[in-house]
């Protein structure tokens, strides 16, 4: 049965709690980075959905992967072996440096983790640590541990009292993490580039502080790379770029290119610290979404998607900063590899709407930023074709 547009959203305006305000269009097929809606429009895709679909739509590798793999067995749970957690976590590790890998559905599953993790290396050593520092302009995720990190108070206050003991800093200023760090700090929680926040990379002077503050008390350093990781900034990891050394380490979004699945990596120190029963969930790591992360990690590696992404992304900084000469309303561009912020003078809301009549889909955040995170696969050809419509889009909201 095909549905129009308006259909679909009747049909969801009854029946779906309305947590989302949704762009008045449905998606309904993919083609390499180019998405068709129920009317038969087409657009080149600039976000992935939000950083997700890594390898485009109807990618033959990731579609073979997961057909074979739904057809032989897709779910165990974790009471049992199967043969794909190991070789995925193996993978992550040896991408990473960290020791041990734990498998879950998002991003904020694997922060959550990764907080429960911190408190339980504390707990193990029989130290009171109370405290967590987060960053300002964070995001982390909505459940209720991810969310006592996220600083945006829209979504923090509906759900208040929060998980107590978060000291906010802010990432422009090194010397503060020094100052804020105790011996009562359990955890400082940050993104390499904070996505939400306005595609913001964080400095290696801050990573530096971060480090210190860190040997300094033992405080462990808990990377959020779901939206930097995994290959979108032309690094496995953004933390390495900027020289941060973390303890542990959430993934999710292009983690499986578009199956649900995250993770969360730790060191050796804390992995001796965590006991059987400490955590756990019934589809994290299930072998549909270990298959799927397989699949992205070997086209990363074996199959040059990498080095893909960092030539793309010189291309990428060359277009957006003749983008930035062109439009006086752009005051800044930001990000590295397909990760790119472009900060307007003005809210950037009208963009959305301006950038779907023109073909191309993107996203506001931090309010006058301009979020871009295309698909790896992305063409130099596709890119510039995707950015001539966001200057034509671009021309509309500011004539
Ligand atoms: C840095 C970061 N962490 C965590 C999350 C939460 O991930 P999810 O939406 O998969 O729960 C996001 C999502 O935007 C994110 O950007």
């Amino acid at each position: 049965m095909t549905m129009v547009a308006d259909d679909i959203q009747n049909l969801e305006g009854r029946h779906v709690l309305q947590t989302y305000r949704r762009q008045p269009i449905a998606l309904v097929r993919g083609q390499g980075v180019r998405l068709f809606d129920s009317e038969g429009r087409e657009y080149i895709d600039l976000l992935s959905g939000i950083g997700v679909s890594a390898l485009g739509y109807g990618h033959e590798g990731l579609t073979r992967a997961i057909t074979e793999q739904a057809q032989t067995l897709l779910h165990t749970s974790n009471l049992f072996y199967h043969p794909l957690q190991g070789q995925l976590a193996a993978r992550l590790t040896n991408l990473s440096g960290l020791e041990r890998a734990f498998f879950c559905n998002s991003g904020t599953e694997a922060n959550e983790a990764c907080l429960k993790f911190a408190r339980r290396y504390w707990h193990t050593l029989g130290e009171a640590r109370p405290e967590i520092i987060a960053l300002e302009e964070s995001f982390h995720g909505r459940t209720m541990g991810a969310l006592s990190v996220t600083s945006d108070e829209h979504y923090r206050t509906p759900f208040e009292p929060l998980m107590p003991g978060v000291k906010w800093i802010s990432a422009s200023k090194p010397q503060a993490v020094l100052d804020a760090v105790t011996n009562k700090t359990a955890a400082i929680i940050l993104e390499p580039i904070q996505g939400e926040g306005g595609v913001r990379p964080l400095t290696p002077a801050f990573a530096a502080a971060v480090n210190e503050a860190s040997q300094r008390t033992g405080a462990l350093i808990i990377a959020d790379e779901v939206q930097s990781g995994c290959g979108r900034t032309g690094y496995p990891f953004y933390s390495a770029v900027i020289g941060l050394k973390p303890h542990l380490m959430a993934l999710g979004k292009a983690l499986g290119a578009g199956v649900p699945v995250g993770a969360a990596l730790v060191s050796s120190e804390v992995a001796t610290k965590i006991m059987a029963g400490d955590h756990g969930t019934t589809y994290g790591g299930n072998l549909l979404a270990c298959r799927a992360a397989l699949c992205l990690i070997d086209e990363l590696i074996g199959g040059g998607l990498l080095s893909h992404v960092g030539r793309i992304g010189q291309h990428f900084d060359r277009k957006l900063q003749e983008l930035k000469a062109k439009h006086a309303c752009i005051t800044d561009v930001r990000g590295a590899g397909v990760m790119r912020g472009i900060e307007l003078d003005r809210d950037a809301a009208a963009i959305v709407p301006a950038g779907l009549k023109r073909g191309v889909i993107v996203n506001r955040t931090a309010e006058n930023v301009i979020r871009l995170l295309p698909p790896f696969v992305i063409t130099e050809a596709e890119l510039d074709e995707g950015l001539a419509r966001l200057d034509q889009a671009l021309g509309d909201i500011t004539a």
